[in-house]
């Protein structure tokens, strides 16, 4: 949610002047910064190619198909795909990762600030995909829905969206931990713990005589929440994976929660 502050100030003359001010979400400033992509610079491009390579495999979309990147990140998904000669459009609200993702393009390969909240086109892609936890950010439960029906709407009929989250269960028995790790010579200390329905990870570390504190904060949401969700869309849930080797969810176990849906014909 935007924060809205109002303030009256008074000038010589003394006439008020009001004014305010939009304090960014947690989303906007972390990802568009240098140290999320170095604090999770393990999440790489072999780990991205591979598990595109399972999707290809259990998907198989013809050459032909046009793929949406929803929330690409530096594009990593995107640019695999793209490589392998699929039409290719990536899409983030970070203002740094898109014009890092632009070098890449080509006439296979486009990018776009955009958020996924919004509807970007309609019945024009073959498989849309929203990956690595790229979801369960917002307050309002109507924006989780706005996000994926807008990528429903982006899908012709029959085209597939695949949603890659966190494993809930897993993660809400595994908080609260501290843990330090240094990457590039930065000292992280990362402090994360369950705050309600949400999994909220306390980032802090100093750069250059600079200190920074950033938060990332990504509601659990049950596989049982995320079914209704899709019921009030037009995907419906074919196969739920738990990991990036597409073996069968196990709560307990899982690392991840993978939906592969399909659009109603
Ligand atoms: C955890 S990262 C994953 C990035 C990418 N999918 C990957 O696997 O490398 C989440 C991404 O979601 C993007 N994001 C956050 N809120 C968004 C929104 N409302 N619309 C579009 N992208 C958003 C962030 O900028 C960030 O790049």
């Amino acid at each position: 949610m935007y924060c809205l502050l109002i303030g009256v100030s008074k000038i010589a003359i003394n006439l008020p002047i009001f004014f305010s001010v939009r304090m960014k979400e947690w989303f906007q400033s972390w990802f568009d910064s240098p140290y999320y992509h170095i604090l999770y610079k393990h999440r790489d491009n072999a780990e991205a190619a591979s598990f595109i390579d399972e999707l290809l495999q259990l998907l198989k979309p013809p050459q032909s198909a046009s793929i949406l990147d929803i929330a690409c990140g530096k594009g990593r998904h995107s640019i695999y795909l793209a490589n392998k000669g699929y039409r290719v459009t990536g899409l983030d609200l970070s203002e740094q990762n898109i014009i890092c993702c632009r070098k890449h393009e080509n006439d296979r390969l486009e990018f776009y600030e955009h958020d996924m909240r919004e509807i970007f086109r309609t019945n024009d892609y073959d498989l849309a995909l929203n990956l690595f936890t790229s979801f369960g950010y917002f307050d309002r439960e109507h924006d989780n829905l706005r996000t994926l029906r807008s990528a429903a709407l982006a899908l012709r009929p029959g085209g597939y969206f695949v949603l890659d989250y966190l494993n809930p269960v897993v993660v809400n028995h595994a908080t609260p931990k501290t843990f330090h790790k240094t990457i590039d010579g930065i000292d992280f200390t990362v402090v994360k713990e369950t705050v309600g329905d949400r999994v909220v990870k306390s980032i802090s570390f100093s750069d250059k005589g600079q200190e920074f504190n950033f938060k990332e904060s990504v509601q659990l949401i049950s596989p049982e929440k995320f079914q209704e969700y899709f019921k009030q869309t037009s995907l419906e849930v074919t196969h739920v994976f738990g990991d990036y080797n597409l073996n069968k969810y196990s709560a307990k176990d899982s690392p991840r929660l993978i939906f592969i849906t399909q659009k109603i014909r």
